[in-house]
């Protein structure tokens, strides 16, 4: 894909999420891995009105090469990328199911949403641990979250929203939508003694789809 198709893409999958109320106001970002750098949405943007000619580019290095001034969060997507060689797409969003599980007290902090349903193990994987809260754009939460994402696809900010990496833009994209879902199905269902994939429905479904 070239650059202007990634763009284009980027700005195509925000308003789509943005449209269905996956984030709101000025709420969220999203970067993607390019050969020679990467992009991200602008500090203060809508998802929903992002323009491709103004993206912040960022060189290897996460320097701000070009558009407009760089989301407050790049040392969040900064963790994902140094942390795992195989994500290509870092999306963080405030959706509010998730932002809801990331507020409860009594959650197993390790793995707050159990593997209720196949998707959400084949796009978000095996756990999802909560990271302590950190004020947005606090370059203190790029340590905690890279000794986590070492281990996970995605992770929950407490009070905050999840952050979720993929080895594409679309399947960072998918991965957020489901994690969304599943913590909608896990509030649902708190209290109601649901039940779960085992572990070998687990295991099965991350060597079959990876
Ligand atoms: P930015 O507008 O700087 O990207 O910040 C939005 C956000 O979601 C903070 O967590």
């Amino acid at each position: 894909m070239t650059e202007t198709e990634t763009r284009d893409l980027l700005v195509k999958l925000s308003a789509s999420l943005f449209a269905r109320g996956f984030s709101v106001g000025s709420a969220g970002n999203i970067s993607v891995r390019l050969d020679d750098g990467y992009l991200i949405t602008p500090t203060n943007s809508s998802l929903g009105r992002l323009d491709p000619a103004r993206l912040s580019k960022l060189d290897a290095t996460f320097a701000h090469l070009s558009g407009d001034k760089p989301s407050k969060e790049v040392f969040m997507h900064r963790a994902f990328y140094t942390a795992r060689a195989d994500a290509g797409a870092v999306v963080h969003l405030h959706s509010t199911m998730a932002t809801a599980v990331a507020c409860l007290p009594d959650v197993d902090t390790g793995n707050p949403i159990p593997p209720l349903t196949p998707y959400f193990v084949m796009r978000v994987g095996r756990t999802m641990p909560i990271v302590p809260y950190y004020r947005p754009g606090d370059a203190a939460m790029e340590p905690a979250i890279h000794a986590v994402a070492v281990h996970a696809r995605a992770v929950l900010l407490a009070n905050h929203g999840p952050v979720v990496a993929g080895k594409t833009l679309t399947d960072a994209v998918y991965a957020a939508e489901e994690l969304e879902e599943a913590a909608k199905l896990y509030l649902l269902l708190r209290g109601a003694s649901p039940r779960l994939l085992t572990p070998a429905q687990v295991d099965d479904l991350l060597s079959t789809f990876g």
